[in-house]
């Protein structure tokens, strides 16, 4: 659906297009894995840093992931390529670029600040980057920090990134829970959890992508999140299942990474419309884009195609993204309004 350069050469479908107009929030984003081919092979130039592929057919055959781990062995690779206040700034400006060509008006961007610190790069530099292109970027899309904790390395890894952190904390508005989930619980990290939460970022965790049911509810009981990243492995507990709904626990779920990381490799057995009957306020979001094959425009597409969702569940998922997201109410009402504006303004299906 896209080239390399990320534009979409096709004639567009009308549901496409309705997609693509269609104003909605991404919430789970991760500005990492918004690193094309091409960006990695300019960047790798412009720093001297030397990549594993000759090419972009290169790059795209080693982007056949048997399972989350094989894919963060290769994403945390290609970070290496990112160096400068610049690099960072480019890449930010690059996703909310493309994520308002797909109709985002608000995007809340998970960063892996241990990814950059551990190479020997500031934190204030990889901060400044971003903030530069959002500050740009607005007010056509607004955006907002996730800061993450990598659950592969020690909670006190966790308190020490967070205390590097602090001098930027106006910038960054939530604390997520990322990389490899099996072995690595939400428990671990509840004491970074609770100095962030101090600290006024409001928390999130992925859970129930690879790990067990079991997870999501630690990240409930032991993090206090109220919104769940993925979230997929819910399906396999209904009591879980009906808890989420109840409480409007939100999930920012992720199809095209589902299906590329194997969690449902075939989308027609995606749990989505599953969690929508149950009164659960899903989202739909793209995780790691120039990984997994689309943005969010395309993940809508494509989960609709698999489970024959209707405009009336694509409106009601843009519509979640608005309510899960971390905006002011004002805010969401006026987007909500937008999104009515909008629906009733289309044409109807010939
Ligand atoms: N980091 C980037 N993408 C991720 C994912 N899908 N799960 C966990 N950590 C990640
Ligand atoms: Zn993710």
């Amino acid at each position: 659906m896209t080239d390399k350069e990320g534009i979409r050469r096709e004639v567009p479908t009308d549901l496409d297009r309705f997609v693509r107009g269609l104003p909605k929030s991404e919430l789970h984003i991760h500005i990492e894995g918004t690193l094309e081919a091409q960006m990695m092979f300019d960047l790798a130039r412009r720093n001297g840093v030397a990549l594993p592929y000759g090419s972009i057919e290169e790059v795209e055959a080693a982007y056949a992931f048997a399972d989350l781990q094989s894919f963060l062995d290769i994403y945390y690779q290609a970070a290496a390529v990112l160096q400068k206040e610049a690099d960072f700034a480019d890449l930010m400006s690059a996703y909310l670029a493309r994520a308002a060509a797909d109709g985002v008006r608000h995007a809340e961007v998970f960063f892996d600040p241990q990814t950059h610190t551990d190479r020997g790069i500031d934190i204030g530099t990889v901060i400044r980057g971003f903030v530069s292109a959002q500050e740009d970027a607005a007010p056509d899309i607004t955006s907002t920090l996730i800061l993450c904790f990598l659950r592969h390395l020690p909670a006190a890894a966790a308190v020490e990134t967070l205390d590097a952190a602090r001098p930027h904390l106006e910038h960054v508005q939530g604390v997520g829970l990322d990389s490899g989930e099996k072995g690595n619980p939400p428990e671990l990290f509840a004491e970074p959890y609770r100095m962030a939460v101090e600290a006024g970022l409001i928390p999130v965790a992925h859970a129930g992508e690879e790990g067990p049911p079991g997870y999501i509810r630690s990240a409930l009981d032991v993090l206090g999140v109220r919104r769940i990243d993925h979230g997929v492995r819910a399906w396999e507990d209904p009591e879980l299942v009906d808890r989420l709904a109840r409480e409007r626990v939100a999930l920012t779920v992720c199809p095209l990474s589902n299906q590329r990381l194997q969690v449902f490799p075939d989308l027609g057995l995606h749990p989505l419309k599953r969690f929508m009957d149950a009164g659960i306020l899903v989202t739909v979001n793209s995780d790691d884009p120039a990984y997994f094959g689309g943005y969010v425009g395309d993940n809508y597409l494509a989960i609709a195609e698999a489970l024959g969702l209707t405009r009336t569940d694509l409106v009601q998922l843009a519509r979640n993204s608005i309510d899960a997201s971390f905006l002011p109410d004002g805010r969401k009402v006026a987007l909500q309004d937008e999104i009515t504006a909008y629906v009733s303004s289309y044409p109807a299906s010939p």
